[in-house]
């Protein structure tokens, strides 16, 4: 049954779909399952439950469902219209129907051979027009042919943007550092804490520094107050205002603010308002990367986007591994009430991806309204966490296998390291391994004891992700995987994954405060915040 049209109102509430009502009954009946009975009445689960995408394989069986379960999951995908807002996206409609934009960071990374279609014009001559600017870009920096003002070739490059103009290439600079050249070092400014540029700019070189102001507005008073700093900083200490033309460059979707920053717009590197920020780093947002991986890897890192938006967009729902991490978060989030969903990569490598999903899940799908604006009478997004392990087993594991909360978990492993370290036996990889093994069987099927304190209850989901190699196309999958499963719950909560209106008011209310933080006159809040405004006064 399909309950709402593609792009906005609801017709249907959704607990009042019938394969919703299907599901509260179907977990009625098998929530109380263990894991241990599951897996003793079928001796092929962990093959059945198990699918693959490009080249990472999905082994979902450790997770509270039955093949029924799947197919209820699936059946709610279908009538909640998943199919016909997959083909809205990626056919350019304009489904962020709050900001009137298309969503098409799927574009970034279609071949030259496509086409999509936004307001008349074909987008994708124009991605790749700019890679192409990117790439030659990137290869006169990593050549020296790019000089600094005093003619010292770049041997540092600083990116300063923050939120989606930050997270991606940073999360993705300590992925890749393997496939980097080691040469130039490459470094993050994105809080407006002082302290983050002070840091950032620590012990360089000005005269060899590139800096790489990543904005989509160009209007975010961090970026812009970072920018500021390191360009009075670089005209400091190069003495002259023209330098700033050789050290400077940006990346953007507003040339005019660009241009009045003095960056010069020959340097500018566009993209688009049909890219959420949080979806960007796919485009030129990642030309930090590009610099330090070079255009081949980038490439490569595009191609692994580009075969899971195929993957998406064509494989059945029962064997889409988006699809199927989306559904399983529903299932967790709607009908067992669990809060929050740990991402635990067993890859050192990997340590900001949880960092970066967080923005991409928590900023897409933190949302308490409707498409058509009225209040959702079911829970949406989940917090986001995790950190690598094994750390994580020394921290906060103890909670997962022996709290009163139920944590859903993505492990994330790789059959072998970038850094093969230690004896012939596998040395510190297999011993890594071992233990992301080893966590998901403690979790799913326990241990009974003796004493209370030692039993291990088990029956907690968990998902694993295991690919061949961290490589930067396997990268580009991971993340692609991670923003189309945002994509199919926001579509199947009925709501707008693309907006962020949340932000707004803390921005509002931090201008009006910071012009009373210098001055004597009366703060205007309620007391708490009128009381601490004049104690940091006092403090300050
Ligand atoms: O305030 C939130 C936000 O708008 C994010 O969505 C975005 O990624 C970030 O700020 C940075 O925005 P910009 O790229 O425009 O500086």
């Amino acid at each position: 049954m399909r309950v709402r049209a593609v792009y906005g109102r609801r017709v249907t509430r959704l607990v009042d779909v019938p394969e919703w009502k299907a599901l509260a009954a179907h977990h009625a009946a098998i929530h109380g399952a263990h894991l241990r009975e599951l897996f003793a009445a079928d001796p092929d689960r962990g093959a059945a439950l198990a699918t693959d995408a490009a080249d990472l394989h999905l082994d979902y069986s450790k997770n509270r469902i039955t093949a029924e379960t799947v197919g209820l999951l699936v059946a709610l995908a279908e009538a909640t219209g998943l199919r016909q807002r997959i083909d809205a996206m990626f056919a350019g409609g304009k489904i962020n129907v709050t900001e009137d934009r298309a969503v098409l960071h799927v574009a970034l990374r279609a071949p030259e051979s496509a086409s999509i279609v936004v307001d008349g014009e074909d987008v994708v001559p124009k991605v790749h027009a700019v890679l192409r600017k990117m790439g030659g870009f990137a290869e006169r920096v990593r050549s020296g042919e790019w000089k600094g003002f005093t003619g010292k070739p770049i041997a540092n490059v600083v990116n300063i943007g923050i939120g989606g103009s930050d997270l991606g290439p940073a999360m993705a600079y300590d992925a890749l550092k393997d496939f980097s050249d080691r040469r130039l070092q490459l470094r993050f400014a994105s809080n407006v804490d002082g302290a983050d540029i002070w840091e950032a700019l620590h012990g360089l070189d000005l005269a060899e520094t590139l800096f790489i102001v990543a904005s989509k507005t160009f209007t975010t008073v961090e970026t812009l107050t970072n920018a500021r700093t390191a360009r009075e900083w670089l005209v400091g200490a190069l003495g002259d205002e023209k330098a700033v033309r050789d050290h400077f460059v940006a990346v953007s979707t507003n040339a005019a603010e660009v241009a009045n920053f003095g960056i010069d717009t020959e340097n500018m590197f566009e993209f688009w308002d049909w890219v959420g920020g949080r979806y960007s780093f796919p485009s030129a947002i990642g030309l930090s990367l590009m610099v330090a991986i070079g255009p081949d890897h980038f490439r490569d890192m595009l191609d692994g986007f580009r075969r899971i938006d195929e993957h998406f967009r064509t494989a059945p729902f029962d064997r889409n591994v988006p699809v199927l991490l989306g559904l399983l978060g529903v299932w967790h989030r709607n009908f067992f009430g669990a809060q929050t969903h740990a991402v635990l990569p067993y890859n050192n490598e990997l340590s900001r991806l949880p960092a970066y999903l967080q923005q991409l899940d928590m900023e897409s799908n933190g949302k308490s309204v409707t498409l058509g604006g009225e209040p959702v009478e079911w829970d949406t997004g989940p917090v986001v966490w995790g950190t690598p392990g094994t750390n994580g087993q020394h921290a906060y594991y103890q909670l997962i296998h022996q709290g009163t909360t139920m944590i859903p978990a993505d492990f994330i492993g790789f059959c072998r390291p970038n850094h093969a370290v230690g004896d012939d036996d596998g040395g510190h990889h297999d011993l890594l391994m071992a233990n992301f093994l080893a966590q998901t069987e403690a979790l799913a099927f326990g241990r009974t004891h003796d004493t209370p304190h030692r039993t291990f209850a088990g029956n907690r989901p968990t998902n694993t992700i295991l690919a061949p190699q961290l490589t930067p196309s396997v990268l580009g999958q991971l993340v692609a995987v991670y923003e189309h499963k945002v994509f199919t719950q926001g579509t199947i909560w009925g709501i707008n994954s693309f907006d962020q209106w949340g932000v707004e008011l803390g921005k509002a209310l931090a201008n009006r405060i910071l012009p009373e933080l210098s001055g004597d006159a009366t703060p205007t809040h309620d007391s708490s915040t009128n009381a601490l405004i004049r104690r940091y006064r006092e403090g300050r």
